[in-house]
């Protein structure tokens, strides 16, 4: 009997080239990794951030030299008007995006004891109110695309809580049940929303955190060591592709073996 010959496709190069990908906070950290890395698999992308233009640009900069499309586009996602501002300007340069990655994030770390409420609203108000309103300004585009993807970016403190991070762990766990009623409304088009939650990540955000309970906190990790940013992109690139359209509504954890 003839057995049967399987053709096995090669990999695709540049498996995001037809796509558009913001970013926000791209400026710095996980955020700047994940631009690099869509950009590497062709897409281009908005590199959104707050204050940091040297460092947004750097990031434009690296990513043209590279041979790919990239462009800055500074809002502070807490601000609704300023959000509606960057889809303008993204809409008017690039056209519709296919992937929002709402990455941008903060802390304001203390006990809940001596939290105020202006260290509770900074916190809800970017990384979650901000969330919503980059979510809002491109719905439409990520409903309608092909491609649609939302990916959220949350934390392991959002599902176990961290000690003097109530404002920051509750705007986390939002991310999670925003993720999974997107997922829900997105269905029917044909696009997904999912959720990555990092476990503690070598950035400037983790550089706040003192010494001492940088310590504690690496005890608690089997892998033994913080994540570096390139441990976290390979989920969002994932995410971003053709082989990830079947997965919708997930919380991903990328945390060295936290227990949650
Ligand atoms: N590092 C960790 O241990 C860790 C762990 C789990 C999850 N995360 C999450 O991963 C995401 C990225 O964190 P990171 O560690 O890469 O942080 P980071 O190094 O502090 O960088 C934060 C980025 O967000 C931007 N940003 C902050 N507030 C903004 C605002 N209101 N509007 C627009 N952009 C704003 C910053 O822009 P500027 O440069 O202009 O200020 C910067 O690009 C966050 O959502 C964070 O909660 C981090």
């Amino acid at each position: 009997m003839a057995e049967t010959v399987h053709r096995l496709e090669p990999l695709e190069r540049k498996p995001l080239s037809d796509r558009t990908c913001l970013v926000t906070g791209s400026s710095r950290g996980i955020g700047r990794e994940i631009a690099f890395e869509l950009a590497r698999c062709g897409a281009d992308v908005v590199v959104n951030y707050r204050s940091s233009e040297d460092r947004a640009l750097e990031v434009t900069e690296t990513i043209e030299e590279n041979g790919e499309t990239a462009i800055p586009v500074q809002a502070d996602i807490s601000e609704p008007a300023q959000v509606e501002r960057m889809a303008e300007d993204v809409h008017d340069e690039l056209g519709g995006i296919d992937v929002l990655v709402n990455n941008a994030g903060i802390t304001v770390d203390r006990t809940f004891e001596d939290m105020t409420y202006e260290d509770w609203t900074a916190v809800i108000d970017v990384n979650l109110n901000g969330t919503f309103n980059c979510t809002k300004a491109f719905y439409e585009d990520v409903k309608t695309s092909n491609h649609g993807r939302l990916i959220n970016i949350s934390s392991v403190v959002g599902q176990q809580g961290n000690y003097g991070q109530a404002n920051y762990a509750t705007s986390k766990g939002g991310l999670f049940a925003f993720t999974r009623t997107l997922a829900l409304e997105l269905a029917s088009h044909g696009s997904t929303a999912n959720c990555v939650a990092p476990g503690f990540t070598e950035t400037d955000m983790l550089e706040k955190v003192p010494d001492r309970v940088q310590n504690k906190i690496r005890a608690d990790i089997p892998l033994d060591r913080f994540a570096e940013p390139s441990d976290i992109v390979g989920m969002i690139r994932f995410l971003a592709s053709d082989q990830a359209e079947y997965m919708t509504g997930q919380v991903l954890g990328i945390n060295g073996g936290m227990e949650w």
